[in-house]
């Protein structure tokens, strides 16, 4: 059978001319911190680790110009992160000799990237990537990035299916996809991100007990999902009583379109758990 590519799941892939500003940084920053287009991902190449153990980040001792709105990046939760970038929060050595990996956490979507950055600030030990295809997304990702000054935040500009198929097997101990594309038509539910293939490949590339997250303000997509998830032997969900899903989990930062509340039903908050 022909090996198609899977359909698109997300809408426009950019809107708006860019600002000079973020325009700069898709152009300095992001070659910096972007995944390798093609090829198997090498984790320790993207995240690579000193002598020390602490992480080598591509930004140290650079700094970059400060824009115009340079001063305390605020995120949606109110918490405020120091800028400018030569306050960065600076990676804590984990000790001589102690190279042991430092969790890996995917964001599928990440929209603007306020909850990539503001979990990355909130742990500064842990490595991020964040996919996301709409570049004015990925332009505002590293305009925080930037005020932030979190180091530990690499990019893809694209889709997520992409990158996953090029992880190594059991490398995630955590997979966001908050507020994905509805696609509420039925006739467009086979665009959804969330299919029992793209289950698979997540499952190959999470460590037993690594955790998928996941929100939406759709009834039926909540309901599709838990359906696809708990319908595959290599997932459980971790709910336990109503208020699991009801509430999101604790340190959720609210993203930019959940408080929008563009959807027919209020958040569905579901933790998946590989087996
Ligand atoms: C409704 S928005 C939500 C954005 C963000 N998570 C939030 O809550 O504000 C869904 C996002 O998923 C992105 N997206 C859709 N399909 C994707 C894919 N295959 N890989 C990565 N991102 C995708 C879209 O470009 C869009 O920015």
């Amino acid at each position: 059978m022909e090996d198609r590519p899977p359909l698109r799941s997300y809408g426009r892939t950019k809107a708006r001319a860019l600002k000079p500003r973020q325009a700069g940084l898709v152009e300095a920053l992001l070659p910096h911190l972007a995944l390798p287009e093609e090829g198997a991902v090498d984790l320790e190449a993207v995240f690579p680790l000193s002598r020390e153990g602490a992480e080598l980040s591509p930004l140290a001792g650079r700094s970059w110009p400060a824009g115009p709105d340079e001063g305390l990046a605020v995120s949606p939760d109110g918490a405020s992160f120091p800028s400018p970038v030569a306050s960065r929060h600076p990676l804590p050595s984990r000790g001589e000799g102690a190279v042991c990996a430092a969790p890996l956490i995917l964001e599928i979507g990440f929209g603007g990237g306020e909850h990539l950055v503001a979990q990355a600030a909130a742990l500064p030990d842990a490595r991020f990537i964040g996919v996301e295809p709409f570049l004015n997304g990925v332009a505002s990702c590293l305009r925080h990035i930037e005020e932030s000054g979190v180091q530990n935040v690499r990019l893809h500009h694209g889709d997520a299916r992409d990158v996953i198929a090029r992880l190594p097997d059991a490398c995630l101990d955590l997979c966001y996809i908050l507020f994905p594309d509805p696609w509420p038509k039925t006739r467009h539910h086979k665009r959804r991100l969330i299919q029992r293939e793209f289950l698979a490949d997540l499952a190959r590339v999470l460590k037993p007990g690594a955790e998928v997250r996941f929100a939406t303000d759709w009834a039926h997509y909540a309901e599709w999902t838990l359906e696809l998830f708990t319908r595959d032997v290599r997932f459980a969900w971790l709910a336990e009583r109503a208020a699991d899903w009801r509430e999101p989990w604790p340190g959720h930062v609210p993203t930019r379109y959940e408080m929008k509340r563009l959807g027919d039903c209020a958040p569905v908050w579901l933790r998946f758990v590989r087996a």
